[in-house]
């Protein structure tokens, strides 16, 4: 039997990811070798990216203050991963790199010269993860009160992006002639303004970097609310969604995502969804091994540092044993309190549905390599495409049994590739 080609990369940031793992890795990421190190590894495994999420805050929104997140490191602390991708191209040949920058913050005009510059430095391996953010003390960094809310902070990004991209293309292709018969460097008829004059965004352009490889770079969206669906099925290449309602919620969240692109009049196959998939539970082929009380009170402190921010909403303030409540409000991630209420309803409280979101059980993702591949199979079969955002921790032990096992366990099924045939993140996603 032929089973359905995947595709796979990695998900992390540009912060303490293996906190508190050996303890190794508690400061020596700042000066980003590990980060290089880490995708010199995975680009051995032929991973189409590494994708660096991304916020500007130090979290207090769970009681007030900032202990827990600083204790467990969740959201900072944390660097911005955009200086960090031209180093890891200079280790790396082939592998995507792709980096969360916020419609929110930056103003387009500078987001648009960052991301081309970074897609020469890498010689066209770079993407674009937009965010619209969702946290209030991310927003008083820039001088907000708060940030716009939900459905007018997408109305935004609608706009911006389209600014992003008549910026990227302020420069024709072939624009550069370094004729030196003539003596024209640069060919003036092939640039031109863009005189964008939008609700919210107006900028002149064009942008005075050279076109890149890519021309415009690969854009990744991860929205899941209905607006964030469609926002992601215009805009984004890279679809990242979550891994939610089993694999029949999977394979319909798919299909809706490339419904809503065909309705925008794209091709849905110009579209790769991945799904973020929770850490593989490496075993030698018994049960994994229970965590320790601390190592369950700890996920539970960074599950509720992480869902207070995203969500908006104090979890601090709600008893965890008690149904979760209908009336339910926050202005972050619309969805993850949707998701909530419809837990709530078939009765769970706060603190199951809590669990129920953060764990990757139903799908079996524990055992030997060979096992965990088998799985990946066949939900891949199922589903139908398009591939698997590894979320992961560190360069710990994990990350050689991913290279060195499961990878060669996949490659022997033929179902993810063995060479790079691309060599632009584009052209990478594209290969099948
Ligand atoms: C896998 C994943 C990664 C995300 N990464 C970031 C991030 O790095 N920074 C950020 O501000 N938001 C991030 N988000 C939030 C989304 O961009 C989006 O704002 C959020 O899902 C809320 O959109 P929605 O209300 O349409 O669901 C991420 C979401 C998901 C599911």
């Amino acid at each position: 039997m032929t089973h359905q080609k995947f595709h796979l990369a990695y998900f992390t940031k540009f912060g303490a990811t293996a906190w508190p793992g050996t303890g190794q890795f508690g400061s020596t990421w700042a000066d980003g070798a590990f980060h290089v190190e880490l995708a010199k590894k995975l680009e051995r495994a032929k991973l189409d990216f590494l994708l660096f999420e991304d916020s500007v805050t130090i979290s207090d929104k769970y009681g007030g203050s900032m202990e827990l997140d600083l204790k467990h490191a969740v959201y900072a602390p944390k660097h911005d991963p955009l200086p960090l991708l031209p180093m890891i191209a200079q280790g790396t040949s082939n592998i995507g790199l792709i980096a969360t920058a916020s419609t929110s913050f930056y103003p387009p005009f500078l987001l648009a010269r960052l991301y081309s510059t970074l897609d020469s430095l890498t010689r066209g391996r770079v993407g674009w993860n937009l965010v619209t953010s969702s946290e209030t003390t991310a927003a008083q960094n820039f001088g907000m009160d708060q940030l716009p809310p939900h459905a007018e902070r997408y109305a935004r990004a609608e706009e911006y992006v389209e600014l992003v991209r008549q910026l990227w293309d302020s420069w024709e292709e072939g624009a550069l002639v370094e004729d030196t018969e003539t003596g024209v460097y640069v060919d003036h008829t092939k640039v031109h303004t863009v005189d964008f004059n939008g609700e919210y965004y107006r900028s002149r352009g064009p942008l005075n970097t050279l076109r890149s490889p890519q021309g415009r770079p690969v854009i990744a969206q991860a929205g899941a609310s209905s607006r964030g669906r469609d926002f992601a099925a215009k805009n984004a290449e890279v679809v990242v969604a979550p891994m939610a309602g089993g694999i029949a919620g999977m394979k319909a969240l798919r299909e809706d995502i490339r419904g809503r692109a065909q309705s925008f009049g794209r091709n849905p196959d110009d579209i790769r969804v991945f799904f973020l998939t929770p850490l593989f539970a490496f075993t030698s082929g018994g049960e994994p091994e229970a965590p320790s009380e601390q190592a369950q009170q700890a996920q539970l402190e960074y599950g509720m540092v992480m869902l207070s921010s995203t969500t908006d909403v104090d979890f601090s303030k709600l008893d965890l044993d008690t149904p979760v409540p209908e009336d339910l409000e926050g202005g972050g991630h619309t969805s993850i309190i949707d998701v909530f209420k419809e837990l709530g309803r078939q009765g769970m409280t706060l603190r199951e549905a809590m669990y129920s979101g953060m764990g990757g059980d139903q799908y079996g993702l524990a055992g030997t390599p060979a096992q965990i591949a088998e799985r990946l199979i066949a939900i891949m079969d199922e589903v139908g495409g398009d591939g698997f955002l590894i979320e992961g921790a560190g360069l710990t032990p994990y990350v050689d049994v991913l290279v060195d096992e499961l990878v060669p366990a996949l490659q022997k099924a033929d179902v993810v590739r063995t060479e790079y045939a691309g060599t632009t993140l584009r052209e990478v996603l594209h290969e099948f």
